[in-house]
């Protein structure tokens, strides 16, 4: 698409997006002609599987992995990403199907990996981000959370559970997709504290998070659940590095460095 990026693929994960996965394909196809999408949906009961295999059968630059049945956001993100990286893509990106991330703004993050960055993450939670009618008390919990992940894990980025990232070819390589075991939500923020802890490059650009009008979200208790003990015991497993490194140099704060060598 780009001479400094690459081949881009954008991943939109789908459980009962029926409604709107045509004007996210429409929008991302209409903001970046250059760029291919890869829908991956759980055997949505609505049927969104078969409006994703109109929208490819339409459109050569559009592409459906059907998975059978729904495993969590975590895993369909790694199916995707396996997809692409054997397709040979540069630049793999996640974004909601919903609308919630806007494809006008993905320029935004492909420019920070133009620039270097290794992970280039669309957040809400640094100077300039917005979010747009969430009601206050999802505000909250994202707000709580990643406070919570900055105090267990020592990391500077603000907006750890975004979903709207841009991940160098290169970056998902390293990191150990193997793995990964998150199966929810945490899956965000399992990702950035591999590649905080492989010392790759991570920059947080501002973006506008609308909240979605049709549809609903798939956020729930045993997503919350799953986050708030995944974090707690990575804080609980890094600690003794954390503590090492910072013996080693006082001068450098909790996270700064890089954990692995
Ligand atoms: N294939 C698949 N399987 N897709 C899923 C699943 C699943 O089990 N669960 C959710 N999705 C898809 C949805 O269809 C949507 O396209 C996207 O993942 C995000 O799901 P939402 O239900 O819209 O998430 P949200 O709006 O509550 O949460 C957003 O903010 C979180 C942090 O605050 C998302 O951006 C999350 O990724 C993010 O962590
Ligand atoms: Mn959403």
């Amino acid at each position: 698409m780009d001479r400094m990026l690459g081949r881009v693929l954008v991943i939109v994960p789908t459980y009962n997006e029926r409604e709107n996965l045509p004007m996210i394909t429409k929008r991302l196809r209409a903001a970046l002609p250059g760029v291919d999408l890869l829908i991956a949906d759980d055997n949505s009961p609505d049927g969104t599987g078969a409006v994703a295999d109109e929208l490819a059968a339409a459109d050569p630059q559009v592409h459906v992995l059907h998975r059978p049945g729904k495993q969590g956001l975590g895993a369909a993100y790694i199916a995707g990403f396996q997809w692409g990286l054997e397709e040979g893509y540069d630049v793999l990106v996640e974004m909601d199907a919903d609308g919630s991330h806007q494809p006008e703004e993905l320029h935004k993050l492909l420019d920070a990996v133009a620039g270097g960055a290794d992970l280039a993450i669309g957040s809400r939670w640094v100077p300039g981000g917005k979010v747009v009618n969430w009601p206050s008390s999802r505000e909250f919990l994202s707000r709580g959370a990643n406070t919570y992940t900055r105090l267990l894990l020592g990391m500077r980025v603000r907006d750890a559970t975004a979903g709207f990232r841009a991940y160098r070819a290169t970056t998902l390589r390293k990191i150990g997709l193997e793995d990964v075991q998150s199966q929810g939500y945490c899956f965000q923020i399992d990702l950035t504290l591999r590649t905080v802890r492989h010392g790759l490059r991570v920059v947080e650009a501002p973006i506008t998070f609308v909240d979605r009008t049709a549809g609903s979200s798939k956020m729930n208790r045993s997503i919350m659940t799953e986050a708030l003990w995944r974090i707690t015991a990575w804080g609980v497993t890094g600690l003794p590095t954390r503590l090492r490194r910072r013996k080693e140099n006082s001068a450098v704060r909790w996270g700064e460095k890089p954990f692995v060598d």
